[in-house]
């Protein structure tokens, strides 16, 4: 199958919502990444998604609405606090896990009982689950296990001749992906997965803010998890990562020890002066963090690079998110200098 690109114009974009009709996969970008989308209350079509991912069928979809009314067509008992959270953080980069209801093929919820569900801000997101009139399925649109498409190239890069069209409206502004949460009651939410919108962000609005532990530490293949995305690789580029956890001072001395062919570093933009090795930068704040670490890991294997040392983030804010997609992206492999 020939992957068709789209523009965001009107036009492309009812194109693409007719394919979403019909049952077929498209790459549409949200502001977090892009994601590849199908009508989630279509069991045929989440199949598709999880072919072109080679994605295992475990692993639950976030499903996609624009409007908060359309999370009382796919989900029951949803609690009062899913809605304060929603007045106020979509639309947005924040993902409630609620009980689904049976619209919601077990296909798509990975065969559990629940439902993820998001209302993106993007315009171009938006419209086309309008024009679509469907709930629409969505992970980020990368080979299952590499770093998640933060522009269409990206997602033509991994999904080119499997997937009908990719809607091409730019780069993403946030770069990483949503915040997952579960409620374990009316007034405490569980971080599944740390994303843009912070736990301090939360607190604004729940009573109890709780990290899963899956977050920073590495869970057995047999453990019982409250996401089951905890339990698979992520986010790895071809090359070999690994964090060091020190000042750059340390940093440098370490990789002259270590330097040879294909040895990258990822480093802040304020190091860049006077770096002795090659290396990339992914900015200086967490939010230019967040916004450049996958495309910087997509671009260190286009360069070839084998063995890729990078700085550790700040945990603060968006940087826990930045970490948490780090930690998984090197296997764990933190090394204390
Ligand atoms: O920003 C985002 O969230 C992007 C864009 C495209 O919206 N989507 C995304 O989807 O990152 P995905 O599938 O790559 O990650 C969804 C994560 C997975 O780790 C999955 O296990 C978890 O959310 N998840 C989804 N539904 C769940 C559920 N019902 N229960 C527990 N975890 C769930
Ligand atoms: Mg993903």
């Amino acid at each position: 199958m020939d992957t068709l690109m789209l523009s965001s114009s009107e036009k492309d974009l009812i194109k693409a919502s007719e394919l979403l009709k019909n049952g077929q996969v498209v790459g549409i970008p949200t502001e977090t990444v892009y994601g590849l989308g199908a009508d989630a209350t279509n069991p045929k079509a989440v199949r598709e998604i999880f072919r072109a991912k080679g994605r295992p069928m475990d692993n639950p979809l976030i499903v996609h609405i624009s409007k908060v009314d359309d999370a009382l067509k796919i989900a029951k008992n949803i609690p009062q606090i899913f809605f304060d959270l929603a007045e106020k953080f979509w639309s947005g980069a924040l993902t409630m896990i609620v009980p689904k209801k049976d619209i919601i093929p077990y296909e798509t919820s990975g065969g559990l009982d629940t439902v993820g569900i998001r209302m993106p801000s993007h315009p171009i997101a938006k419209r086309l689950i309008e024009l679509s009139g469907v709930p629409i399925s969505a992970p980020s649109a990368n080979t299952s296990g590499y770093p998640s498409p933060t522009t269409a190239q990206h997602v033509l890069h991994d999904m080119n001749g499997k997937i009908s069209a990719i809607v091409d409206g730019g780069e993403c502004s946030v770069g990483v992906e949503s915040t997952v949460i579960c409620f374990d009651d009316s007034n405490t939410v569980r971080i599944l997965r740390p994303g843009y919108i912070t736990p301090q962000d939360l607190q604004t609005v729940a009573k109890n803010v709780i990290l899963d532990k899956g977050i920073l530490s590495e869970v057995n293949a047999d453990e019982k998890v409250s996401s089951p995305g905890m339990k698979y690789k992520h986010y790895s580029p071809t090359a070999d990562v690994k964090i060091l956890e020190g000042n750059l001072n340390s940093f440098i001395e370490y990789v002259s020890k270590h330097n040879q062919d294909g040895v990258y570093s990822l480093i802040f933009e304020s190091d860049v002066k006077n770096f002795p090795f090659k290396y990339l930068s992914y900015g200086d704040s967490d939010l230019e963090h967040a916004q450049q670490i996958f495309s910087k890991l997509r671009e260190l294997d286009t360069l070839n690079a084998k063995v890729v040392y990078v700085r550790k983030p700040n945990l603060d804010g968006v940087g826990l998110a930045v970490y948490n997609r780090l930690i998984r992206a090197s296997a764990f492999e933190i090394i204390k200098l």
